[in-house]
């Protein structure tokens, strides 16, 4: 940490002008980044005023997630959640943003360290708006589904976006990891690619500049490259250009894209102009050797993995589980808690005795414990009668429940 420069947070972006050089003593804040126009002409790129959708192609190392480091951090917010496995996201924690990251960990992941955290389940859009940088990687996660889980949880809280003031820019560093995350709730891969087609579609009218890069031109649907407004072409070797872009050879020599220097990009814009492009190395960039967790101090403690459900079978997630619990402590009947839920009223009453079993038995529901529901120390009982905690009951709370039950303090169905 002490190796970190001593940084102000930036300037707004400079607009209006084809150079974003940001004037600095010594090292510049933001890193540059520059376009020489050779077809045509687009003022807007260099704006970032509007919620554009970048896509970038390009071989593994090729410098794409620097570059869309480079693009995000000319937006007023920054979210970065389908990083690599190498947590990779958490450079920002060295950027000029470091005093306003937020770190998004699953539901029984500890993280420990200078950030706030926030879990995945109390996350709530507003937490959006207080932070420069909102960040999730592999690591704050017990698992790849728990961490697939999370992306789920998290773009339907980003769908609650209706209206919006500030453009936030969204960083989908690998395309696929999204898709394969859509995968764990959508019935098929079709389904999973329409999803992201449409959160790629709809991003733009709720206020979310999107950045996405994908090794495989061809893995990408052919409607998701369609609706790119800005493609960033990268080194491409020796596979070369896919065919809908070969009219670029016209423009750039065919070895130029082959062994294309990472600070070097091809630009296509939607609307036809053409560019060649250089960029700056953004200096808090992960380097592959680096352990950005050591580094930064950053400290992890996995609880257990919670149960998901598995939606072919329908079974109960650790998730809903605490959702029902909450609705039946706060007053409803297990039947209005039933339609709530989409489930049986019977399923509901197995729920609530298994609690309550495990609570009476050893003070603590494991279900509620694994994804830190807030009653996981609480009997409940029924309507109207008063809810007791576990941890303020009598020596034997077993006895007492059964006393509550023998007076049919549960609700009935
Ligand atoms: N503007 C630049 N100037 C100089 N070197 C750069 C620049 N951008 C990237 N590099 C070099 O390229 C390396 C790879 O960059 P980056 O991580 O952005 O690649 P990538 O295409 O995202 O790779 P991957 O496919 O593995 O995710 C960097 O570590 C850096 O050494
Ligand atoms: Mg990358
Ligand atoms: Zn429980």
């Amino acid at each position: 940490m002490s190796q970190q420069p001593q940084v102000l947070l930036p300037p707004p972006p400079p607009n209006e002008t084809n150079d974003l050089h940001v004037k600095q003593p010594g090292r510049r804040l933001l890193p540059n980044i520059k376009v020489f126009w050779i077809r045509g002409y687009d003022p807007r790129f260099i704006q970032f005023k509007k919620a554009a959708l970048y896509m970038g192609l390009g071989q593994k190392e090729s410098g794409k997630s620097a570059l869309l480091e480079t693009v995000a951090c000319r937006y007023p917010k920054i979210i970065d959640l389908w990083a690599s496995r190498d947590n990779e996201g958490l450079a920002w924690c060295r950027s000029p943003f470091k005093n306003s990251v937020l770190f998004i960990t699953g539901d029984n992941v500890d993280v420990k360290s200078q950030w706030d955290t926030k879990s995945v389940s109390e996350l709530k859009l507003s937490d959006f708006e207080k932070y420069r940088v909102i960040l999730s990687c592999s690591a704050f996660h017990s698992g790849v589904e728990a961490e697939f889980h999370a992306m789920n949880q998290i773009v339907l809280e980003l769908y609650r976006r209706t209206h919006y003031e500030h453009l936030w820019f969204l960083m989908i560093r690998e395309a696929a990891n999204f898709i394969y995350s859509r995968l764990k709730i959508s019935p098929n891969q079709t389904i999973a690619k329409a999803d992201f087609l449409y959160l790629l579609r709809e991003a733009r009218h709720m206020g979310y500049p999107t950045g996405v890069d994908t090794l495989r031109w061809t893995g990408m649907d052919a409607d998701a490259r369609g609706i790119a407004d800005y493609l960033f072409i990268k080194r491409v070797g020796i596979t070369g250009l896919p065919k809908e872009l070969h009219f670029l050879y016209a423009y750039i020599n065919p070895s130029s894209f082959m062994g294309m220097n990472p600070r070097i990009f091809a630009l296509v814009s939607s609307r036809g102009p053409l560019a060649l492009g250089h960029f700056e190395y953004p200096w808090w960039h992960k380097e592959e050797k680096e352990d950005m967790l050591k580094l930064l101090d950053i400290k992890i403690e996995a609880g257990d993995v919670p149960d998901y459900g598995v939606q072919a079978r329908n079974t109960m997630s650790d998730f809903e589980h605490i959702r029902l619990v909450g609705l039946y402590f706060e007053g409803n009947s297990m039947k209005k808690v039933a339609i709530i839920l989409s489930r049986s009223p019977a399923t509901v009453n197995t729920h609530i005795k298994e609690h309550n079993a495990e609570v009476a038995k050893t003070g603590c529901c494991s279900k509620c414990k694994r994804v830190r529901g807030m009653h996981q120390n609480t009997l409940l009982v029924k309507r109207g009668a008063s809810l007791q905690r576990a941890d303020k009951m009598s020596p034997s709370p077993g006895a007492e429940l059964q006393d509550l039950e023998g007076k049919s303090g549960l609700d009935t169905l």
